[in-house]
């Protein structure tokens, strides 16, 4: 296979009418974070058994593509010996790996950070293959205040994303590339759309000056929403005619699918704007899809507690955010779908690996 066909192949089995991808990929502190948030310690055992308990839901397939985790979890086993890639790609879930360490200050950028993990990429990458990833993602991150993102902020996160997407793209690994401006704040709709539109132009000059094939790559984005503390609330229609208008402007057509994160809004939030969208969108040239971490876990989390009785109560609930999140691609959810008993589907017994 040319490197060409295998990222050809893994952009096919993820851009899917009517899924989307699963964020798994907490890194150490957040697991721990999240797991704190329901008394559950963060061992090695207990995220082996979280993780395994999203992967082994039975009918996930049928509305997520692809799932991305995180370095530990691609080791690790279920009780029958498999590891967690396989089990995904078993049950036809694409695995994908987050190759970014986190971020710090940007030095003479106030305010401003900067993601590490680049040196010794590729060798990562080519561990993570053998692994069974067939993606990988990596997230500059963006705050909104009256001084940033600053422009040597947004240049810089840029050509770092690009040279991530160009050495991704050289080793046949499909890189989402994920520019997260920040929901903190008290900003506007319209500061976030400027940041959003100033960000994205930055990113697409950088993967251009790079190389990097649009066409195997997927972009994971913000939507253009207030701050969390702006007094002016938006509705679903409002985020998503904005969000829409950036992306138009912004994200060439040769870009097969814009996969947003969640990045704090409510399950139901998420849920209702992704659906907006799909609603709104015309003929759009890419697929307006998903790829949420905490709209898809929380639920999941709650109805879990760490405790094993509550394996199948939790399964229920990823499949019935996975379920919704799949009707909004097709701009089919509705709000009194939350309600509706048959969301817990006939897939609600423990699948196993
Ligand atoms: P959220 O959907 O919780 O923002 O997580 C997505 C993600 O992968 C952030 O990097």
């Amino acid at each position: 296979m040319t490197i060409k066909t295998e990222l050809q192949a893994t952009i096919t089995a993820l851009v899917v009418a009517g899924k989307g991808i699963l964020a798994a990929d907490e890194s150490a502190p957040t697991i721990a974070k999240r797991f704190k948030a329901i008394n559950v310690e963060s061992t090695e055992a207990n995220r082996c058994a979280y993780r395994s308990l999203l992967l082994t839901t039975s009918g996930l397939s049928e509305f997520i593509s692809g799932v991305i985790l995180f370095d530990e979890t691609l080791g690790q086993k279920t009780v029958d010996g498999k590891s967690l890639p396989e089990v995904a790609s078993g049950r036809g879930i694409v695995p994908g790996i987050k190759v970014d360490k986190g971020f710090v200050p940007l030095v003479n950028a106030q305010g401003d950070v900067v993601t590490q993990g680049l040196d010794g990429l590729a060798e990562r990458l080519a561990i993570y293959k053998g692994q069974g990833a067939r993606f990988a993602k990596w997230r500059e991150v963006y705050s909104i205040s009256p001084h940033n993102p600053t422009p040597v902020g947004i240049t810089t996160n840029a050509e770092v994303l690009a040279r991530y997407a160009a050495i991704c793209q050289s080793l046949g690994m499909v890189p989402i590339v994920e520019p997260e401006v920040l929901l903190d704040g008290s900003h506007s709709i319209d500061h976030c759309f400027e940041v959003v539109e100033n960000v994205q132009y930055a990113v697409f000059q950088a993967l251009h000056r790079h190389q990097v094939e649009l066409e195997y790559m997927l972009l994971k984005p913000s939507m253009v929403v207030p701050g969390k503390e702006a007094p002016h609330r938006a509705s679903a229609e409002e985020i998503a005619e904005k969000t829409l208008a950036v992306m138009r402007r912004s994200v060439p057509a040769a870009v097969p699918g814009i996969n947003f994160l969640s990045g704090g809004q409510t399950p139901e939030e998420a849920t209702a704007n992704l659906n907006t969208m799909n609603a709104m969108a015309g003929n759009a040239p890419w697929q307006l899809s998903f790829s949420y971490g905490r709209a898809l876990q929380q639920p999941v989390l709650e109805a879990w507690q760490g405790r094993p009785e509550n394996l199948q109560a939790a399964q229920k609930a990823l499949y019935k955010r996975a379920r919704l999140n799949g009707a909004a691609r097709y701009g089919n959810y509705s709000a009194r779908m939350e309600l509706e008993a048959q969301c817990l589907g006939t897939h609600n017994t423990v699948g196993q690996p």
